[in-house]
């Protein structure tokens, strides 16, 4: 049904009325999980989504055809495509491979229900602006992970040179001549700020330096795509970035890197179940501060090329301390999905969020399974019990959602899950994957 879903809206033009159909589907979905099976077999994982989302916002701006190849099949992906149609661009999808040609671009603005659909309609700003001269959007949505405030993206591209008006919750924004490039210094390495600035920066005229730039390999396989398509950029992946503007972009292939959290999401599932699973192409590197967490908990891992092991132990044990950080720090995206597998550990097991203000909100959903969790403000404390139990319980966020599957998976008797519109923003094939390694899941439309 939801693969069903995704080829509508992405053979579908701009249409609310459809997009508003698929997400009735959505709220009314309900995952139904037999707990107490181990995972044993094979996982491919997917594209990343949060590379996948700004690479093909990025389409907009080169001339041509860009073919992105490993685009996770997601509802998230699936609003960038309404966006770049929507924006006059063509956009074909043949299996994990989404062809963009800009050369029809002709309107500068997003209407505020596409911009809601996710947090990451928010990067269209430089791209459009830096292509146009021009912008008019509204507020980005997005999981609610506390106010998620976009004052380093709109203050960076005023840097650049965009006039910004803030109006009854649009942005319409202006470029009086061509963006110019400049010193920018981000009082926290954002992820999306720094795409941002990207996507502004390339074309504009002169160089331009982020300092404190994130550094996640979804910036630099952005910044690969970017100078694929003729961009010059020196030190992706590092705190400093530095960008000579180019005239145009050109159209190029591009694959997108593998989702370091969906990996860490199936080794929270192998992990909870007392399982063993092979984890296909993965990037070994990117998820190199989330194996010792694992390792920490009992785990053995073995990693190849792109392939990882886990095998899990008969208890999982505590693992002492999880605080999240920016890249190349512990990601705050596998906390939730950490924190159940750690609900049914032996000993008491602490998180610390640093990166958003309220990423707590599946605790209160997984006591509902029986775990025994205390928040006090970013701090949650997890104390291990032997076994949870199936309740019914509601998906959060997209990260928070996919913590209660695994919670459920380990989970006696029977999870009922709901609000799976949540998880099919960000999980490629999920209860399918769970289903083929011996998981007893269903989706019930
Ligand atoms: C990206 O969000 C990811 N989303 C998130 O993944 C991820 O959790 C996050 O980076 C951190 O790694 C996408 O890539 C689409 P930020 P983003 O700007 O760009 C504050 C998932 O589950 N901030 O680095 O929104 C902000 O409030 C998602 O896949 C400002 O204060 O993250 C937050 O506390 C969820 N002002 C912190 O910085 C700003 O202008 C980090 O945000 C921007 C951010």
């Amino acid at each position: 049904m939801l693969l069903a879903g995704l080829l509508a809206s992405f053979g579908a033009a701009v249409a609310p009325s459809r997009s508003l159909q698929s997400e009735r589907v959505h709220v009314m979905s309900r995952l139904i999980i037999e707990g107490n099976h181990r995972l044993n077999g094979v996982v491919n994982i997917h594209g990343a989504k949060n590379s996948a989302l700004p690479v093909l916002a990025a389409t907009l701006l080169a001339r041509g055809k860009s073919e992105i190849h490993n685009c996770p099949m997601l509802t998230d992906v699936a609003a960038s495509v309404r966006i770049l149609r929507y924006l006059g661009c063509s956009v074909s999808r043949s299996n994990g491979c989404i062809t963009v040609d800009s050369i029809g671009l002709n309107r500068s603005d997003i209407p505020d229900n596409l911009m809601r659909e996710m947090r990451s309609s928010i990067v269209f700003l430089g791209a459009i602006a830096a292509r146009t001269g021009e912008a008019h959007i509204s507020f980005p949505g997005g999981c609610e992970l506390g106010t998620r405030p976009i004052d380093l993206h709109l203050s960076a591209l005023r840097q650049l040179g965009m006039e910004i008006l803030e109006e009854r919750g649009r942005l319409e924004c202006r470029v009086p001549g061509r963006l110019k490039g400049t010193t920018i210094a981000l009082s926290f390495p954002s992820v999306g700020a720094t795409e941002n600035i990207l996507l502004a920066s390339v074309t504009a005229e002169g160089t331009t330096s982020i300092l404190n730039a994130a550094r996640e390999p979804e910036i630099t396989d952005l910044c690969n795509y970017l100078t694929r398509c003729g961009a010059r950029i020196a030190g992706a992946g590092e705190s400093a970035i530095t960008i000579e503007g180019v005239d145009a972009l050109y159209g190029c292939s591009h694959t997108v890197i593998p989702d370091r959290i969906e990996t860490a999401t199936y080794m929270a599932a192998a992990a909870i179940t007392g399982g063993s699973l092979v984890l296909n192409n993965i990037c070994p590197e990117h998820i190199a501060t989330v194996i010792p967490t694992f390792e920490e908990a009992g785990c053995r891992i073995d990693c190849k090329k792109n392939e990882l092991l886990i095998k899990a132990p008969q208890r999982l044990q505590r693992i002492r301390s999880i605080r999240t950080m920016p890249y190349p720090g512990f990601p705050t995206d596998a906390q939730a999905p950490t924190m159940a597998m750690m609900c049914v550990a032996d000993g008491t097991s602490v998180f610390v969020e640093n990166i958003f203000e309220s990423r707590f909100k599946h605790a209160s959903e997984l006591m509902r399974l029986g775990a025994k969790i205390k928040i006090e403000g970013r701090v949650a404390i997890v104390e291990g019990v032997p076994r949870l139990s199936g309740a019914q319980v509601k998906c959060t966020d997209l990260r928070g959602g996919a913590a209660l599957v695994i919670a459920g998976l380990a989970a006696e008797g029977t999870t009922e899950v709901l609000e799976l519109h949540h998880i099919d923003r960000g999980y490629d094939n999920f209860e399918q994957n769970l289903r083929n390694t011996g998981a007893v899941i269903q989706r019930l439309d």
